[in-house]
């Protein structure tokens, strides 16, 4: 699989993700003869600069690298003010003599990788330039749009409503940088690859799922970004929601775009919505405090560069959810995420429900933890089922061992990073990993009673140190019903 003659265009430019993701992905691909030679890029950013500036302050002064294609004009800076339509008339001038000059046949895949208030104002100004539709009759024009995709449903509905005045939606391609990672892909290839996992994916099996993304990092120097998101906007509404319903979902007839956003999106229907009055007994929420060792204390929160000294952010969420249909009813869902925990790990877990009758005295079952099987997103990347083995020796004691799949041991291939394929799945036109608008509403609706009722309670903010596992209010949670959470391996 390799690109078409296009042009990628960047918005924000000048940017921390473009910078540190973008960039690299592109001349990732380049690396690995993905990208034909008719391609071009462009940056388009406030800052004035000049071609070359650009060149170096994304690339370094070592010169084009593995973007040696772009030598001889092919990487260019479009610098101006995203609601000033001069910006757009300049962009559209470069974009047609580069068309002509390099051969990219009206190509183009427009990226807003800067903040959200600039979303708007450059989609107006594209539209307005004549640069929502493709230039030729052959040519394509995209957009690609990074994430927070608005703050809450209303919010999210008006981004769209712009998107839509100037893009048809299947120009639209949303980011979850979590669908482009192989091992959040392989959650299909486990379940829809294979048959032996599919009799026991339901809930005559299945007692409970727990999901986690669990990250060691604090906020760092995003500490005014996140007072605006928090964990919920910041992680659930779009990564473990993503992750859930792939792991959840009912089988597509294929991976088509249409096929399966369309599984997706009746799973998310099917999650039960809390109400103001459940949302105490099915979520929970904690700020992490100044914690770790002696040797490295960590700050907390509300003393991160950026933060108010009085914040009432989440750093950390966790929730019971319900999936209401034939196959999920009555098993429970707990999904996690925060910052500054002991681990940074990703993972889906399904606990199995334990047998029906035991021929074994309870007393040798003492080690013996239900059955599991984990799929590990990262790091360490792979999948174990756990499951109780016989002790050897003389009497019948039974201990849970472990089968382990690993990535790294499994196959030499490598695996590109999570930028990499969606930037060439867009360049391709391939949706299935990008998310739908109707994805997006749902994901709006799950969260938001849970986000409103935590904005209109005035008790203090449950906390958690820095490098431990979240409030205990997340222990009762689980507890209430019997179950713990999992210290992932
Ligand atoms: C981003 C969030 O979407 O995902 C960050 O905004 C978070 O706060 C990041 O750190 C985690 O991504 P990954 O790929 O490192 O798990």
């Amino acid at each position: 699989r390799s690109a078409p003659p296009s042009t990628l265009v960047i918005f924000g430019a000048s940017g921390d993700l473009t910078r540190r993701k973008l960039i690299p992905a592109v001349a990732s691909l380049a690396r690995h003869g993905r990208l034909p030679k008719e391609f071009a890029l462009v940056g388009v950013a406030r800052t004035p600069m000049s071609d070359d500036e650009f060149r170096v302050s994304v690339l370094g002064d070592s010169g084009l690298g593995d973007l040696g294609q772009l030598a001889g004009g092919g990487l260019r800076y479009v610098s101006g003010g995203y609601d000033d339509p001069e910006t757009y008339k300049s962009l559209a001038t470069l974009l047609d003599e580069l068309d002509h000059q390099r051969g990219t046949r009206g190509n183009h895949l427009f990226y807003l990788s800067t903040p959200p208030q600039a979303f708007t104002p450059i989609i107006n100004g594209l539209a307005g330039a004549g640069l929502n539709r493709p230039r030729s009759e052959e040519g394509f024009s995209r957009l690609v749009i990074e994430k927070p995709y608005g703050t809450d449903l209303s919010s999210a509905r008006q981004l769209d409503a712009t998107v839509h005045s100037a893009f048809e939606e299947q120009q639209v391609f949303r980011i979850d940088h979590y669908l482009g990672k192989d091992t959040v892909q392989n959650v299909l290839a486990l379940r829809f690859a294979n048959s032996i996992f599919q009799p026991i994916w339901d809930r005559s099996w299945v007692d409970s799922v727990q999901i986690t993304v669990a990250e060691t990092l604090g906020v760092g120097t995003r500490g005014s970004f996140y007072e605006t998101a928090g964990a919920m906007r910041d992680i659930v509404q779009n990564h473990v929601l993503q992750v859930l319903a792939l792991a959840l979902m009912e089988p597509p007839a294929s991976f088509g775009a249409e096929a399966l956003r369309n599984e997706k999106v009746k799973l998310l229907q099917a999650i039960r919505l809390p109400t103001d009055r459940d949302v105490a007994d099915v979520a929970v929420r904690g700020q992490y405090t100044r914690g770790g060792t002696r040797e490295e204390l960590m700050p907390g929160y509300r003393e991160e560069p950026g933060v108010d000294p009085l914040s009432r952010t989440e750093t950390y969420a966790a929730l019971r959810l319900d999936v209401d249909n034939w196959r999920w009813a009555g098993v429970p869902f707990y999904v996690r995420t925060g910052k500054r925990l002991p681990a940074r790990v990703t993972e889906v877990a399904l606990q199995f429900q334990r047998p029906p009758h035991l021929p074994i005295p309870g007393n040798q079952l003492t080690e013996l933890e239900a059955d599991a099987l984990i799929l590990r997103i990262q790091p360490n990347e792979g999948i174990s089922l756990r499951f109780g083995a016989k002790v050897p020796g003389h009497s019948f004691r039974v201990r849970t061992a472990s089968m382990e799949f690993s990535y790294d041991q499994t196959f030499q291939e490598e695996s590109p990073e999570a930028y990499e394929r969606l930037i060439l799945d867009a360049l391709l036109g391939d949706a299935t990993l990008f998310i739908r608008t109707d994805e997006v509403e749902q994901c709006w609706r799950i969260v938001d009673p849970i986000i409103e009722h935590w904005a209109n309670d005035t008790s203090p903010i449950p906390t958690y140190e820095a490098a431990s596992w979240g409030p205990t209010d997340a222990d009762r949670l689980i507890g209430r019903h019997g179950r713990v959470w999992r210290t992932p391996a």
